[in-house]
């Protein structure tokens, strides 16, 4: 009895004292959140944020990233859907990771093995996870539009993880995040943009934050790459058809591959003489400003839009981009799924 009575007041103590210790990590993020939330409660588009909404983004995903390996339960009981109709390594693998951190539930699917490949509509496959009490469903389509579509039709929080050649916002954001945290600010520095911007749904998303943080906006890319009506779209952007000519007085340059599967290599004679004329390079990069640097949201063709020896420079971010990745979606996560002012998404479920 007494041995009973011992082991029970160890045992208590000990889950105590772990508990406490998940609600003292769980505090940290949200000292840092405020109680704030964001304006809306899906994530399609960089004009869908607020200049509020993108400060909290990038103040909760610094707290993250400092925490590092952390695990919390801010979204326990809680399940993520990552739906993936198109490959990705680093969007589909971080939203995961982000949500395992928060401890929510998480469920990949792709288009292969799906009730998709039988004939079911893809908002048909979404009312079903919506009918599992999904949170959020993250969705990768080749299709522009889908997750806005989708967004009006289920209960959980959408965020797109790109489609077809509209946007990538968590791109745009992890991208932005990157330059402040190498710059402290980008207001009043210049940003490069070479290559295929008419396929580039990542470029959708920069052409939108990048102005909002007052940073000035250049793409250089062949005449097939820029499409009628983009100076009229973008009168912001300065657009050049030489590289060499738009690297001068330029502090971030970030090169996008030729996106093949959207129809890119068909503005080209051939990717290897896109290579040599706007292919980023050493020699290339020493015009951009001292101090510059280069980005790339991957995956990289490597010796088509950024030479190899490039790749290894300490100047060269990709792989910051990818840890701040993870930092940035784990604070979309749990910001569009556990608001603090309980606001309740409506949504039309036909
Ligand atoms: N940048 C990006 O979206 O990469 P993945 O296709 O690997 O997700």
């Amino acid at each position: 009895m007494v041995i009973q009575r011992i082991f029970m007041v160890l045992f208590g103590a000990i889950s105590y004292s772990t508990d406490q210790m998940v609600e003292h990590i769980n505090n940290l993020p949200r000292e840092v959140r405020k109680n704030r939330d964001l304006s809306v409660f899906d994530v399609v588009s960089i004009d869908d944020l607020s200049n509020d909404d993108i400060h909290l983004i990038f103040d909760v995903a610094k707290k993250f990233k400092e925490l590092g390996n952390e695990k919390f339960s801010l979204l326990k009981g809680m399940t993520v859907f990552c739906v993936f109709f198109e490959g990705s390594t680093r969007t589909r693998a971080s939203f995961e990771l982000a949500g395992k951190k928060l401890g929510a539930d998480t469920i990949n699917i792709t288009s292969n093995g799906t009730s998709i490949s039988k004939g079911e509509t893809l908002h048909d496959t979404a009312q079903t996870l919506n009918a599992m009490r999904a949170n959020i469903i993250v969705v990768r389509t080749e299709y522009s539009g889908i997750p806005q579509f989708l967004a009006k039709h289920v209960g959980a929080a959408v965020i797109n993880a790109g489609d077809g050649m509209h946007e990538h916002p968590s791109q745009g954001l992890l991208d932005a995040f990157t330059m402040i945290e190498h710059y402290g600010d980008i207001a009043g520095k210049t940003v490069l943009v070479v290559g295929d911007i008419s396929h580039s749904r990542v470029f959708g998303s920069l052409v939108r934050i990048l102005p909002r943080l007052r940073a000035s906006m250049r793409v250089a890319a062949p005449k097939t790459f820029v499409r009628n009506g983009f100076r009229e779209a973008f009168p912001h952007v300065q657009v050049f058809q030489n590289v060499e000519e738009a690297l001068l007085g330029t502090d971030i340059v970030i090169a996008l591959r030729v996106q093949e599967e959207r129809g890119g290599g068909k503005g080209l004679p051939t990717l290897r003489e896109f290579s040599k004329t706007f292919g980023i390079n050493e020699r290339r990069f020493a015009l951009a400003n001292v101090g510059a640097i280069f980005m790339h949201p991957g995956p990289v063709m490597r010796d088509i839009e950024v030479h190899n020896a490039l790749m290894t420079k300490g100047t060269t971010k990709i792989l910051n981009q990818v840890e701040n990745g993870l930092a940035v979606r784990t604070a979309l996560e749990w910001l569009v799924a556990d608001r603090t002012d309980k606001k309740v998404k409506l949504y039309d479920s036909i």
